[in-house]
């Protein structure tokens, strides 16, 4: 049986982050999306919100399910008998912020990465990008699931 987990802030989840989940289930019979809490850094949603929002849009995927994690994401992996992390690559800057963790974790534990190459559609999407664009009265709704779009839309009170 082959596990794999995707980690990440997902502070929002946008619909590139829905791609990889999407995909990443194909190729595992188990996936864990894993919400990797940041104790030193606020973010707009709290993890239960980020894993609600997260749940709703993969209840249709098989195999897959959301758990948060706080620590070393090796740690994680080891204890929920993870083989192999998935991360998506939208361009040579994740790549470079990526390969030094992939490196590590491999180190660490022995724990591999694999990479998906974004969708092209999703190359520029990212949830700090599309906090900054909501924030200042920017369109992203084609860039994010309908609940996250309410989500915002209710921290914003509009
Ligand atoms: O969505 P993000 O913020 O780019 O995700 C980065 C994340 C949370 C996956 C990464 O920071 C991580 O794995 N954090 C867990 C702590 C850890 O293991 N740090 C050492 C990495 S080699």
């Amino acid at each position: 049986m082959s596990k794999a987990c995707c980690p990440g802030s997902f502070d929002p989840m946008t619909q590139g982050h829905l791609d990889i989940f999407r995909r990443a289930a194909r190729l595992f019979d188990e996936l864990i999306i894993t919400v990797v809490v940041n104790p030193n850094k606020q973010g707009m949603f709290t993890t239960d919100e980020r894993i609600a929002l997260i749940e709703e849009n993969v209840a249709d995927l098989p195999g897959v399910t959301v758990e948060q994690w706080t620590g070393l994401l090796v740690d994680y992996a080891r204890e929920r008998d993870v083989a192999c992390i998935v991360k998506g690559l939208r361009n040579s800057t994740d790549f470079d912020y990526e390969l030094p963790m992939a490196g590590m974790n491999q180190h660490l534990t022995g724990v591999e990465t694999a990479f998906l190459t974004t969708s092209p559609q999703y190359s520029y999407v990212s949830s700090s990008l599309v906090k900054e664009v909501f924030k200042l009265g920017g369109d992203v709704s084609a860039l994010v699931p309908a609940n996250v779009q309410a989500a915002l839309d209710a921290k914003a009170g509009r």
